[in-house]
């Protein structure tokens, strides 16, 4: 299938079938931001879900790196979307979170500098912008991504605020509470999903880039002499969480950044990358960011935003000798007080983006190809092979035909299924095996029957999404039979 063919069909099913829609699109739509739909909102859920399973309640403690203690906390926070300005300053956001843009006096559309080769100019879609002989760039300028706001009625200048670019930072400032008030011990980690902002000069390629997202991040604060073991601990398995929910191999790397890469504090940082489909064939887009920060953020929050100088950060001083950006002043070391030691701890960070894993997920799961219908004869079937984890609904329960006690009995499997908490739809309406269909175009991955026979047996059918293959099974183990299928 071509490339741009299979991405614009899996935008379509997409919309079509309730998973993603443009924002406020009866308005003609907001570029950068995007709504979930009935189907679109449970998958976030189920990845949102899975993320936090793995990091916090169900994290197993049995393959740590060597040397290090085979038990670590894990905690969660929330922490807001609008932080103290100076949380952005002393981070580095408000001095280097910026693009570089041009801009063209002619058609007045704004190009990210390093898109500028791959975009459409607007008068001219066959040209790339500048090549066209009316085309007027600029110079490129740069543009900070954060979203300015106001605090309060006055407005003015002191009042500004920005919607955070990152939860990160949520994570940093709370360090010190986190550790007064849960009796953690280092190593451990803290985690959060939610929402962050960028204003993105050019948001593109569906979900992939967008105004407004979620991010999945998790700060594990350690020992400075076991961070780059702990760095390739949660690189790998990072890497293997995708795995595990239905990413195949072939399609997810993990890039090491060169040297020349890095951010400023970074000693290593590794990418994952997914092969999207609106790339060309070999090329990959970046799902999540593990880094190593080494005692960049609590450093920098406690003593004051930090630069590098003869390889070493210091803090960074302004015209007057003073720290440009000064930190909170508070004490952000930890002391252990069974080594007696104390330190700034070093960060691993796994920086995952919601909405490009679900995005991801999605582009893996869709597939076409033939099945028989009933009748035998051969149809075009579009199916998302979800992982049952993620999957929107997990089985329907359909009778066979409206009559003979079949709809009665299949309602009483569906509210079993409601009871238990697995998320179950109910049809009866078309023929089987456009019911069938209907349940592959959405990912779920299990179709119970009420049949002819379920009366003498007690037993209904199960159909596999994948494999088509129908076992019988009794009806009062078929709850069970479910939940031991979900994986
Ligand atoms: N705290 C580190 C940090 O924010 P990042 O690489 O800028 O690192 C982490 O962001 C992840 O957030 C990315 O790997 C990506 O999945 C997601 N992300 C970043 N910008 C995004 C955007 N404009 N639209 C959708 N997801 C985005």
């Amino acid at each position: 299938m071509a490339v741009e063919n299979r991405m614009d069909k899996i935008v379509a099913l997409a919309k079509r079938r309730g998973f993603i829609f443009q924002s406020s699109e009866i308005y003609g739509g907001q570029n950068g931001f995007w709504d979930y739909g009935p189907l679109g909102v449970e998958l976030k859920r189920n990845v949102r879900q899975a993320w936090w399973s793995d990091m916090i309640t169900e994290h197993d403690e049995i393959s740590t790196p060597p040397g290090a203690p085979t038990s670590f906390d894990m905690v969660g926070v929330e922490t807001s979307i609008i932080m103290h300005p100076q949380v952005w300053k002393v981070s580095g956001h408000y001095d280097l979170f910026c693009d570089m843009m041009v801009d063209c006096r002619e058609c007045k559309a704004r190009f990210r500098q390093d898109h500028v080769p791959t975009s459409q100019c607007p008068l001219k879609p066959s040209k790339a912008p500048g090549e066209h002989d009316k085309c007027q760039l600029t110079a490129p300028r740069e543009f900070n991504l954060m979203f300015k706001t106001t605090l309060g009625a006055l407005g003015t200048e002191e009042d500004a605020a920005f919607l955070r670019p990152e939860t990160a930072q949520g994570m940093f400032v709370n360090f010190k509470n986190i550790c007064d008030s849960s009796r953690v011990k280092i190593p451990f980690g803290v985690a959060q999903i939610g929402k962050s902002f960028r204003n993105e000069i050019t948001p593109r390629n569906f979900t992939f880039r967008s105004r407004e997202f979620e991010q999945m991040e998790m700060e594990f604060f350690c020992h400075p002499s076991q961070s780059l073991a702990w760095y390739q601990y949660w690189r790998d398995r990072r890497y293997n969480w995708y795995i595990t929910h239905g990413i195949s191999k072939s399609n997810l790397i993990l890039r090491e950044h060169a040297k020349e890469e890095l951010a400023h504090y970074s000693v290593g940082t590794a990418d994952l990358e997914y092969a999207f489909p609106f790339l060309e064939a070999g090329s990959y887009g970046e799902l999540e960011g593990v880094a190593h920060r080494g005692d960049f953020d609590l450093r920098s929050h406690s003593e004051g935003k930090l630069c590098k100088k003869d390889g070493e950060l210091v803090v960074e001083l302004g015209a007057d000798g003073k720290p440009r950006h000064p930190g909170s002043g508070k004490d952000l070391s930890y002391f252990d007080d069974q080594a007696r030691e104390r330190y700034v701890p070093h960060v691993i960070e796994p920086a995952a983006g919601c909405d490009r894993a679900t995005l991801a997920f999605l582009c893996e799961a869709y597939h076409e190809d033939q099945q028989p219908d009933e009748k035998g004869v051969m149809q075009e079937r579009l199916v998302l092979k979800l992982h049952p984890r993620l999957a929107p609904i997990k089985v329907a329960v359909f009778p066979l035909i409206k009559k003979d006690g079949m709809p009665e009995k299949a309602a009483e499997i569906y509210r079993a299924f409601k009871r238990a908490g697995i998320a179950v739809q109910y049809d009866q309406q078309a023929a089987i095996g456009r019911r069938y269909r209907r349940m592959d175009e959405i990912g779920t991955p299990f179709c119970v029957t009420v049949d002819s026979e379920t009366a003498v047996s007690d037993t209904v059918t199960i159909r596999d999404r994948d494999t088509l293959e129908q076992i019988r099974v009794p009806v009062k183990e078929i709850v069970d039979h479910v939940r031991g299928r979900m994986g």
